[in-house]
């Protein structure tokens, strides 16, 4: 079997992993040209800001990189279950002085569409990568026969099972200890997610493509301690979040540099769907794990403004504060740095890199 530097056409086993809403071109360019993969998260972006953000990618690294999507079922709207959950929000709003009428409702994370494949045709990346499973049979052949390689995120030796029947070429086998959003797409039991550690020997022995594991890693000794469980490479989030080419919040990066980040926990509040942040006053108030919040991605517009406004005045009270279980890793360093810190002394682990 190839490397996943064979298979990617990178140097380093190292993907830095698509973080929507904190990072654009500038990180994913960083990462390319330090011989990792660099990733371009594209759910929050529309196609002209995508081919924006690829034609910057484009200019500056003549490396592979990935480009990445959520392709969620797009939800029903339910207006009963969207009020209550207003009226739950109504002390916040009130503490604030939102009127609630002046929230704008409707989507802001949008899955892989024929109009994102068409963005990618003209750009034909080397990776595509998916999150929450993958798009229909149809969009998937289109971004195979652009001659791209297809990854996506299990959470589960079912997923990963599921993935591959499906013809991905690579599996990223997505551990609790995450940041962000879990990948989870067969079941929602979240009693069913593991440990990255746990899950990730179970997947290898069970597929037969590469594994590149996700969740807590964060230095050099963590990359390691992942290929010696079989890893083909790794991605890694959170410990890219304070770089400097990172467009992190300034409430999200004072979060993530103090004692608070000891304290993350898995919470649907923000979007509807169950991510990982740092525990902060909504999560606490409402969840982190609510039963009335509205369908993902529908929640996300409740709590913008408030959000906002708190922001403004230096708090992230509402703010998603994304970050794994372990960020031990964050450091305000360029992100090529970065890369090559966790990319250190890995000779020892694959001879084909001396
Ligand atoms: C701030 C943030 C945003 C994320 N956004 C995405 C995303 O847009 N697409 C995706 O596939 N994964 C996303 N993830 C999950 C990562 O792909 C990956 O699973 C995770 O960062 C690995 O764990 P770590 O954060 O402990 O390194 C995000 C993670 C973080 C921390």
């Amino acid at each position: 079997m190839k490397t996943l530097q064979e298979l990617l056409g990178v140097q380093l086993p190292i993907i830095q992993a698509p973080m929507a809403g904190v990072q654009g071109s500038a990180l994913a360019v960083a990462v390319c040209n330090a011989g990792g993969l660099g990733s371009l998260p594209c759910a929050m972006l529309s196609p002209d800001a995508m081919r924006k953000e690829l034609t910057a990618i484009r200019a500056s690294a003549s490396k592979p990189f990935n480009v990445n999507f959520f392709c969620h079922i797009p939800p029903t709207r339910d207006p009963a279950l969207e009020a209550a959950w207003r009226a739950m929000l109504a002390p916040y709003y009130k503490e604030f002085g939102i009127n609630v009428e002046t929230i704008a409702a409707g989507p802001t994370r949008a899955p892989f569409t024929h109009e994102g494949a068409d963005v990618l045709e003209e750009f034909k990346p080397r990776v595509v990568s998916f999150h929450f499973g993958l798009p229909s049979a149809e969009l998937l052949a289109r971004v195979k026969g652009l001659g791209s390689l297809v990854l996506s995120s299990a959470t589960t030796v079912e997923e990963a099972r599921w993935l591959e029947a499906r013809g991905v070429d690579a599996i990223i086998a997505q551990g609790a200890e995450a940041g962000g959003h879990r990948g989870n797409f067969l079941s929602e039991d979240l009693t069913t997610q593991m440990g990255t550690f746990a899950l990730l020997p179970q997947i290898v022995r069970e597929v037969n493509v590469p594994v590149v594991a996700a969740g807590g890693i964060a230095d050099a000794q963590g990359v390691k301690a992942a290929l010696a469980l079989g890893a083909a490479g790794v991605q890694v989030g959170t410990a890219y979040l304070l770089c400097q080419e990172a467009t992190t919040s300034a409430v999200h990066r004072s979060a993530l540099k103090s004692e608070a980040a000891r304290h993350t926990a898995l919470t649907n509040v923000f979007s509807g769907r169950p991510a990982r942040g740092i525990v902060n006053r909504i999560m606490r108030g409402l969840g982190p794990m609510s039963g009335s919040v509205p369908a993902f991605p529908l929640a996300v517009s409740d709590l913008a403004l408030l959000r906002a406004k708190a922001e403004s005045r230096g708090s992230g009270d509402f703010s998603p504060l994304w970050s794994g279980q372990n960020p031990t890793g964050c450091k305000e360093i360029p992100a090529a740095q970065l890369t090559r810190e966790l990319a250190a002394d890995l000779a020892l682990f694959l001879p084909r890199l001396a």
